[in-house]
C-alpha cells in the first residue's frame, strides 16, 4: 500500500516497510519516538546553530546541487545549506519541528521542501543528492540507503553520538549511541564503494561523537 507524505514544494511516495519482520515493533517504537519529538519542539526555541562539522569540512562539501537533511528537526543544517545555494530537502518524523523549520525558512525568504517521514518504517525520498546530511539520529539501517540516494560524486556526511557520551551525559539514551567503528564499519562496507575522505571518534564541545564525510565515485 502507498499513501502520499506532501512535502512544502513537492511531493514524496511513502511506502510502509518490513524490515526483518519488525514492523508493528518499529511503528509502535516510533509513534512514541513522534509524540516525544514533536512535545520537545513544541517546547519552543529556535534552531540551534548549524553544525561546526559541515562548516569545518566546508572544503569538500559541493558547492551547489540537491541536499538530503535527515532527521532535520528544526533543521538549521537546512537553512545554512538553502543560504548557500542547495535546494534542500529536509525529512523528520516530527511534522511540528518541520513545521517550524517552514515558517523559519519563510521568514528568511528561503524555499526548502520538508516531508514527515517515519525513518524506522518508511522509504526516504528518491533521487540522486549531491550531498547527503544525517547528523545525531541513528538507525544502523539507514546508511546504506543514504549511500544508494548518492548522485555520483555525492557527499555524504554523518555526526552521532558515541557509546563514550555516556560517561559524559546520560542523553542520548544508550539505543541512539552509536558503537566504536561502527560509523566507519557501515561506510566501508556498504555495497557502494565509497572513498572516505574524513573519519573522527572524540570529543567534541564535551560530546563524545563519531563523525564521517564519504565521497561516491563519480
Ligand atoms: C537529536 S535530534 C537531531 C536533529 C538535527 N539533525 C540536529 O542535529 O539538530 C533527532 C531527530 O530525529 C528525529 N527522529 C526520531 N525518530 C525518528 C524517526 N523514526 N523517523 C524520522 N525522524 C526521527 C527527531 O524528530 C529529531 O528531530
Amino acid at each position: 500500500m502507498w499513501a502520499r507524505a506532501s512535502l512544502a514544494r513537492s511531493t514524496v511516495e511513502a511506502r510502509p516497510l518490513k524490515r526483518g519482520g519488525r514492523c508493528c515493533y518499529a511503528v509502535r517504537v516510533a509513534e512514541a519516538d513522534r509524540e516525544r519529538w514533536d512535545a520537545r519542539y513544541r517546547g519552543g526555541g529556535r534552531p540551534a546553530p548549524a553544525g561546526g562539522f559541515l562548516q569545518e569540512l566546508d572544503v569538500l562539501l559541493p558547492r551547489h546541487g540537491r541536499a538530503l537533511d535527515v532527521a532535520c528537526g528544526r533543521g538549521a543544517l537546512c537553512l545554512w545549506l538553502a543560504q548557500r545555494g542547495f535546494e534542500v530537502t529536509g525529512v523528520d518524523v516530527s511534522a511540528v519541528a518541520l513545521d517550524q523549520l517552514r515558517a523559519e525558512a519563510r521568514a528568511r525568504g528561503l524555499s526548502i521542501a520538508t516531508g514527515a517521514l517515519d525513518l524506522e518504517t518508511e522509504p526516504l525520498p528518491a533521487g540522486d543528492f549531491d550531498l547527503i546530511c544525517c547528523m545525531h539520529y541513528r538507525q544502523p539501517a539507514l546508511v546504506s540507503e543514504l549511500i544508494a540516494r548518492l548522485s555520483p560524486g555525492g557527499v555524504l556526511a554523518i555526526e552521532q553520538h558515541t557509546v563514550d557520551n555516556l560517561a559524559l551525559h546520560a542523553r542520548p539514551s544508550r539505543r541512539f549511541l552509536a558503537e566504536r567503528g561502527e560509523l566507519a564499519r557501515q561506510v566501508l562496507d556498504a555495497d557502494r564503494p565509497l572513498r572516505l575522505e574524513r573519519y573522527s571518534e572524540g570529543v567534541v564541545e564535551g560530546r563524545a561523537v563519531a563523525r564521517v564525510l564519504a565521497r561516491a565515485f563519480d
